[in-house]
């Protein structure tokens, strides 16, 4: 049987035969430097196109696969008519990732947090009600900061669902805030208007972790580096998410009632808070019908944070009681 022999031009060479005399390597800085790459990922990853995989990895409808680019996690997914999107992998609510795994197939994408569901094509198709959360009747609601605002609030709309309350740091709707609070507010909104997320974000450890009277403190540095990351990451997403789509109104506005709200309550404040929210707790004890308040030493605004063991305790002793 004939054969033929084709003679192919290697496709790869020796590295001695690119050698070129006289040239040079980019110089290490190069593959070292923090700001270079901080600039390939602004000027290169996060304007061009990048290959995250290939069509084939997602076939079907539901096939979807994550990839990280330039610092921010996506998911490229296959809907029911075959068209292909990509999504940051970033729930609407709050911000939770959606996915964790690498690659699968699922019809519909369900945040963990409080199973918001979207279809593949990005759309929200799932917001559950209270009663969405599964089948829960009657709870103990626990809340920090402005979560305690609407525990109260969720206490007085629905008092036959809630047992208990636990209000740390609680703030309180129609508070006056103090003048101080309105110029960190000022403060904020001018740091964030100038895109500097690194300054709004270090004034709020300063106000909420040391507290408006204490300096920073190596003990708390963990809780200073924590509450950072969250509050710079919750700055990345709300910041571009109002600006496209400003949030709604309250459509149904609560008017609060404290001498009516039923539940028992444990009221925790840190004497190192911002004072407003000693004068809310101060507020709070003289008005809910059933409460106690609980003030802790040398402790600010983010409670759980700074003092786990001492909140967990609280509250489980509060729990229990009947
Ligand atoms: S953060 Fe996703 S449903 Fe609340």
């Amino acid at each position: 049987m004939p054969s033929t022999q084709t003679n192919v031009a290697p496709v790869f060479r020796k590295s001695i035969a690119t050698f070129t005399a006289g040239a040079k390597s980019l110089s290490q800085r190069y593959f070292v430097s923090p700001e270079i790459f901080a600039q390939e990922q602004e000027k290169i990853f996060s304007e061009q196109w990048v290959l995250v995989g290939h069509q084939s990895q997602i076939a079907k409808a539901g096939d979807y696969l994550t990839a990280d680019v330039a610092g921010e996690s996506l998911i490229i997914v296959r809907d029911k008519q075959g068209a292909i999107h990509g999504f940051y992998n970033v729930c609407r609510h709050r911000g939770t990732r959606v996915v964790d795994d690498e690659q699968g197939c699922r019809p519909t994408f369900t945040c963990k947090f409080h199973s918001w569901v979207y279809g593949a094509d990005g759309a929200l198709r799932h917001v559950p009600g209270a009663e969405g959360f599964t089948g829960i009747d009657r709870a103990a609601l626990v809340g920090v900061s402005y979560g305690g605002r609407v525990a109260l609030d969720t206490a007085f709309v629905a008092p036959d669902r809630v047992t208990r309350l636990v209000l740390a740091s609680a703030g309180l709707r129609e508070f006056e805030s103090s003048p101080e609070l309105r110029e960190f507010g000022d403060e904020e909104e001018r740091l964030l208007d100038a895109g500097d997320i690194d300054g709004a974000t270090d004034l709020n450890v300063r106000l909420w972790v040391d507290g408006p009277n204490r300096g920073p403190d190596p003990v708390r540095e963990e809780v200073r580096e924590r509450v950072r990351e969250m509050q710079r990451r919750a700055f990345e997403i709300q910041v571009p998410a109002y600006e496209a789509q400003p949030p709604p109104g309250p459509e149904d506005p609560v008017s609060l009632r404290l001498s009516e709200v039923r539940a028992p309550a444990l009221v925790v404040v840190g004497d190192a808070d911002v004072p407003d929210f000693v004068r809310i707790a101060e507020t709070l004890e003289t008005e809910l019908p059933k409460v106690r308040k609980v003030v802790l030493e040398d402790t600010a605004h983010t409670i759980p944070l700074e003092r786990p063991d001492e909140f967990r305790e609280l509250v489980l002793g509060f729990l229990r009681e009947r």
